[in-house]
């Protein structure tokens, strides 16, 4: 039993195996937060405090107790005009324009399983794996309902929130913002660490300091963005990679999102997370219901790699779904790089004869194979093949490409059209745009109206055409443009951005339970929309369109803290590098991009001799360590932010495999020895390095480490293999 409700005392406990979650229905019926923290027993609500305060107003309930107010205690799901004049969780406006929604406890369930979550991504869990805790909050004069949903995994140290708002009143109300988890931390300094970015420079690390006043990141580009990843930490002041504590905050959704931090005047402090509130009216009529997307929450009390972990084990286990969420993926090479626009069915022939060589599996025939597309300003939405420029069929290509025995993937950017585009002709009314104005274009391309049935119809029939001409076996999704102009012809205007990812969603559905042995991989620009929502229909991710490794170091470091490195999609260009201009060894780009999903982007035919030799070493290491890599705890062993080496390594479940990978990222005169520390070992293993047959204790390995070579060049590389000893 993961989840208690105390009869007496009102107080509901979620229990994980390390941690304890609480909070009460109080006298008034107000739900307050008690605890989320290391695994505590009984009764918290001694933590609430009462203090007559001013200028912080009291419920009316509370008669002449100035010592009760809304705006000095913990809440689980704040609304606003109830006198709390911190961020809100729920703001709803009502048909006269008032703004107050009181929140009272009504009834509560619990069940066994996991709730899901009709149209929206979320955690899975067996029965027997979760259970799920629902309370029934309502505003009594408008009838607003608020289902707060928790689904708690208690061995994976996992709880999710989300929450359904229903309307039960007459009138039309509008959510004007809406969160799906709130945090109140009573006391503490915390810290908040969030992931930054840019167009091929994602998820950078960022910790400052929870100072008094609002801190936000979020995203209003439609999609959940290169600009701020939509997942979070809170920590402890002193939480490092091994010590402390912290807590993460995982929003299961790849549109807009709003994550506010808050120090009180109390010196309290208050997170949220769940939908932008920017640009979002959420229209409900009678009866109508809006379920915002869910959390996931996890605390860790031994430092940001414990919390990684069980991060990495919920997303890979009750995220990710389908034939490939467990199982080993393809090494392909991909066009797009190697060939940009430029190239004909020949050329996918010569990548495909060149893969079978080197023991590639796939080939992916990246953008510029349909409609009229010799470069990026045109023919998006026209999903017919262009057989003149193949010279063939799609299906004699696929064909061609699977008598060489590799396999066949493609690239589909569905939510987008090109007003130089057919479909724009038929159909201009279908793209993104504010009536008697002109669009914003991005990448020269406007945004399909996903909200529309008719529209993501249409699109999916003509791609269905397409992936039925033969044997593809993968494709990669890609979204191209931060999206603008929100604007819905037969839309309820406010709703629109969110209606656009629910539709996006209902196409991902639709074509994954139709191809259901096609490999999909999400994109947007590289890693615009790598976020777990997207990982529910795609086990794995373009991670970045940066492929400089020394740049993937950083962005891949970012990744690492929630999502795990099956879902990171990772290539091996050529050099200079397209992105930075830079040139590193072949040797410590593929240890780079064997992190996760693992591939080539390059012309296979411009390597010489040696570099297709050291191509079939590559793909023979990452096939001895695929599974060890894909099944493995993950560990950050250094921070490519701060020291002159990148380490990290994976880890058996039963700890007797233990692969380790370093890149020396600085090199100065006369090098001082760096010397790397493992972790995750058993201390009393003994562990034999695989290349020089040296045994190590565990406790070594992990208390002294090892020293790295000094050696000339650029970017060395190394990879380790210990396994323990008999
Ligand atoms: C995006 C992707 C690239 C490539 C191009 C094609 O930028 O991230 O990998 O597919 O589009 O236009």
């Amino acid at each position: 039993m993961a989840v208690y409700y105390g009869v007496n005392d009102k107080i509901f406990t979620l229990q994980t195996r390390h941690s304890t979650y609480q909070m009460k229905v109080d006298d008034f019926g107000f739900l307050l937060h008690l605890y989320y923290g290391s695994r505590t027993e009984g009764n918290m609500d001694y933590l609430l405090t009462y203090y007559d305060r001013g200028f912080s107003g009291n419920p009316h309930d509370a008669g002449e107790d100035r010592t009760y107010s809304m705006d000095a205690l913990p809440q689980e799901y704040p609304a606003a005009g109830t006198g709390d004049y911190r961020n809100s969780a729920l703001v709803i406006q009502g048909a006269d324009g008032s703004e107050c929604c009181d929140l009272r406890y009504t009834s509560h369930e619990i069940c066994s399983g996991k709730y899901a979550l009709p149209g929206l991504p979320a955690v899975f869990a067996e029965k027997e794996e979760a259970q799920t805790l629902e309370i029934l909050l309502e505003d009594r004069i408008s009838k607003i309902q608020v289902k707060l949903l928790y689904g708690v995994l208690e061995e994976e140290d996992i709880i999710t929130r989300s929450v359904r708002i229903i309307n039960r009143g007459g009138e039309e109300v509008t959510v004007e913002k809406a969160a799906s988890a709130c945090l109140d931390f009573v006391s503490g300094e915390y810290d908040l660490i969030s992931f930054y970015g840019r167009h091929a420079m994602e998820r950078n690390f960022q910790r400052a300091a929870v100072v008094h006043g609002s801190q936000s990141v979020g995203s209003r580009r439609g999609t959940s963005s290169h600009q701020y990843n939509p997942a979070v930490i809170v920590s402890d002041k002193n939480t490092t990679e091994d010590h402390g504590s912290c807590f993460g905050m995982v929003f299961v959704y790849s549109g807009n999102f709003l994550c506010e931090a808050e120090k009180d005047q109390y010196g309290q402090t208050r997170i949220l997370m769940g939908m932008q509130s920017d640009q979002f009216h959420f229209s409900l009529l009678p009866e109508e219901e809006l379920i915002v997307p869910e959390t996931i929450l996890c605390y860790s009390d031994q430092g940001f790699g414990e919390l990684s972990v069980r991060y990495h084990r919920c997303i890979r286990d009750h995220i990710c779904r389908g034939k490939y969420s467990h199982a080993p993926r393809p090494v392909l090479v991909n066009s797009w790089e190697a060939a940009y626009f430029h190239f004909n069915g020949e050329t996918i022939c010569q990548l495909a004869k060149d893969a079978a060589e080197l023991g590639i599996d796939m080939v992916v025939m990246d953008d510029g194979w349909f409609g009229k597309r010799e470069d990026d300003n045109t023919g998006l939405g026209d999903w017919q093949v262009n057989e003149k420029k193949l010279g063939c069929t799609l299906s004699q290509l696929v064909q061609k490409v699977n008598d060489m025995g590799v396999k066949f993937g493609i690239w589909i950017e569905p939510e987008m059209i090109s007003e130089d585009s057919d479909l724009y002709r038929a159909h201009p009314d279908w793209a993104f745009q504010i009536p008697g104005r002109n669009p914003v274009r991005g990448r020269n391309q406007l945004t399909l109206d996903f909200s529309r049935a008719e529209v993501r119809d249409y699109i999916f029939d003509e791609i269905c055409k397409v992936l039925d001409q033969g044997n593809i076996e993968y494709v990669k999704w890609d979204m191209n443009r931060s999206i603008a102009d929100v604007y819905s012809i037969s839309g309820r205007q406010g709703r629109v951005a969110h209606e656009y990812v629910l539709g996006v969603y209902d196409f991902l559905e639709k074509l994954t339970a139709k191809y259901p042995d096609i490999l999909l991989e999400g994109c947007s620009g590289g890693g615009g929309r790598f976020d777990a929502g997207m990982m529910y229909y795609t086990p794995q991710i373009w991670c970045s369109d940066n492929t400089d490794a020394l740049d993937r170091l950083r962005i891949q470091y970012g990744t690492s803290f929630f999502y795990p490195m099956t879902t990171v999609s990772a290539h091996v260009s050529a050099v200079p590098n397209h992105q930075t201009g830079r040139s590193i060894s072949l040797r410590t780009r593929g240890i780079v991009a064997s992190t996760g999903a693992f591939g080539y982007e390059l012309s296979l035919q411009k390597l010489t001799e040696e570099e297709k030799e050291e191509v079939r070493k590559q793909i023979g290491e990452y096939r001895k360590y695929e599974e060890l890599i894909r099944k493995g705890d993950y560990y950050r062993l250094s921070s490519p932010f701060q020291d002159e080496y990148t380490a990290w390594m994976y880890v058996s479940e039963n700890r007797e495999k233990a692969l380790l990978h370093v890149v020396m990222t600085e090199n100065h005169g006369n090098m001082t020895v760096n010397y790397v520390k493992l972790k995750g070992l058993l201390p009393e293993g003994v562990y034999r390095e695989s290349e020089n047959g040296r045994c190590y204790a565990g406790s070594a390995l992990m208390n002294a480490g090892i020293p790295m070579p000094v050696e000339m060049g650029e970017c060395c590389a190394y990879r380790y293999m210990f396994e323990k000893d008999a």
